[in-house]
């Protein structure tokens, strides 16, 4: 319990730099892994680009915020135009600037990087300083790629089926979208296997998940690199385990967020289906149209995130309030799926969403976009077995009475309460993950952060 931490051990042990890379879903994690680590006594400075960092209202306020160049100062990606013009750039000034910083700053003694920059561990090596890796993404993903680096599996590929170590047998619809997108253009494939490319020099690897839900993975990740350890969930402590006092949830986003909580306060429990498709996905026209008729057809409440720069594919005159549903620009997420009105979640299943959804204990219906949310539908679905997937038609897209099956069956059916119920299995698991009384093997959080903090 906080009670528990005297003076002594709240004095500085450590000051480590935190660089995600600039989107939603890698800053919020590493936030809420830096908030252990500041728990601990380890001072921290967040690093981001400076053109995201435009975008960035607010970080916990004992946070200190510092700023790299990815060499597109004004517009960051949308400036560049391509992720292959970005990325190059962002490779070369990125690390440029970073070695800048680092020299500049007194008393560095970690640098915690994004696995997407292995550049940045070779600058943190150059000076000599300590690096540990952080992988966002799902363990069945980087386990994906971890073998396309060591040659066993290619791009675009050959067969069906794909069989690996300690996963389930992966069909095409299962594996991440970039094995489909190289012919036209490698880049965001040749990026995240690049994440492998020099892990073997790093410190520590950490991955934003818990024993217990990747048991066998992390086993293996473990013997290859003893120094790899399993960190997460990285939710916020107000949400699961409390232990930080006056937590609170801090939007560092740049879309504004809109007031549902109380809305929520008025619905019964388990009634409302709630609709998020993460901080990047977008999908054309006619998917949004089919979710928006299914939702207002559909029987239950329903709230739903609609970015403002997907707005305008809303169909015409449809209500963003209603009797029967919600629509926000933004919300806080955790704090929503942990209110006792939400019964399902439709999610693209970015890892964050899955992971959120997870350990608060949420069934889901998964529509995967892009990037790793196939692979993260799958497990989803066949393996923590929280929720199901909505069949895509020949044209890729959900239609509107498929999705309203799907919602039945997950807030209606025996089926449904089944995986209403492994959700709350998963729920107690990760709390366990994380709490101070909790597990102590090896891969756990505890163990890891004791040794973490005393890296200074
Ligand atoms: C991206 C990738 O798409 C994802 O697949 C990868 O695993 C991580 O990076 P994103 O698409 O934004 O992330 O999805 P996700 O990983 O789910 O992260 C979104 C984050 O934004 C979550 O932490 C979620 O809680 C938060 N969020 C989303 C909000 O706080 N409010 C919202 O309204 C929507």
């Amino acid at each position: 319990s906080p009670t528990h931490h005297t003076k002594m051990e709240k004095q500085i042990k450590a000051h480590c730099l935190v660089l995600p890379y600039p989107a939603q879903g890698h800053i919020n994690p590493m936030i809420q892994f830096s908030k252990l680590l500041e728990h601990q006594g380890v001072k921290i400075t967040l690093i981001t680009t400076r053109s995201y960092s435009k975008n960035l209202l607010k970080v916990p306020p004992s946070i200190a915020l510092e700023t790299i160049s990815d060499g597109y100062d004004q517009g960051g990606l949308t400036e560049a135009g391509s992720y292959k013009a970005y990325l190059e750039r962002f490779n070369q000034v990125g690390a440029e600037t970073l070695t800048e910083l680092l020299e500049k700053l007194e008393h560095v003694d970690c640098l915690i990087y994004d696995a997407f920059f292995p550049w940045a561990l070779d600058v943190a090596k150059r000076l000599g300083i300590v690096a540990a890796s952080y992988l966002t993404q799902n363990m069945a993903v980087n386990n994906i790629y971890y073998h396309v680096h060591l040659g066993k599996l290619r791009a675009p590929l050959t067969d069906h089926e794909t069989s690996l170590p300690m996963l389930p047998t992966l069909q095409h619809e299962d594996m991440p979208s970039f094995f489909f997108t190289y012919a036209e253009d490698p880049t965001l494939f040749d990026f995240v296997v690049g994440q492998f490319s020099n892990i073997h020099k790093a410190d520590w690897i950490l991955c934003n998940t818990f024993y217990d839900l990747d048991k066998e993975i992390i086993n293996l990740f473990m013997e290859i690199w003893p120094k790899f350890r399993s960190i997460g969930p990285n939710i916020p402590s107000m949400l699961l385990d409390k232990r930080f006092e006056g937590d609170q949830d801090y939007e560092v986003t740049q879309f504004k967020s809109d007031k549902c909580m109380e809305w929520l306060d008025c619905k019964p429990k388990g009634s409302v289906v709630y609709v998020s498709f993460g901080s990047l996905a977008t999908f054309d026209e006619k998917q949004m149209e089919e979710v928006a008729f299914c939702l207002r057809e559909n029987s239950s409440y329903f709230l739903w995130v609609v970015r403002a720069s997907e707005e305008n594919k809303l169909p015409k005159n449809f209500e963003k309030i209603s009797e029967k549903g919600l629509i926000v620009t933004w919300c806080s997420q955790p704090k929503v799926l942990a209110h006792k009105a939400i019964g399902c979640f439709v999610t693209h299943c970015g890892w964050n969403s899955t992971l959120e959804t997870l350990c608060l204990g949420v069934p889901t219906i998964a529509i995967p976009c892009w990037s790793d949310q196939s692979t993260n539908a799958k497990l989803m679905k066949d393996v923590w077995k929280i929720g199901i997937k909505a069949p895509f038609d020949d044209n890729k897209i959900v239609q509107q009475k498929v999705l309203k099956h799907c919602i039945e069956e997950v807030m209606e059916s025996e089926r449904g309460k089944k995986m209403k119920n492994n959700a709350l299995q998963w729920k107690t698991l990760a709390g366990k993950a994380i709490s101070d009384g909790g597990r102590k093997e090896a891969g756990s959080v505890n163990t890891y952060l004791d040794r973490f903090g005393q890296v200074g």
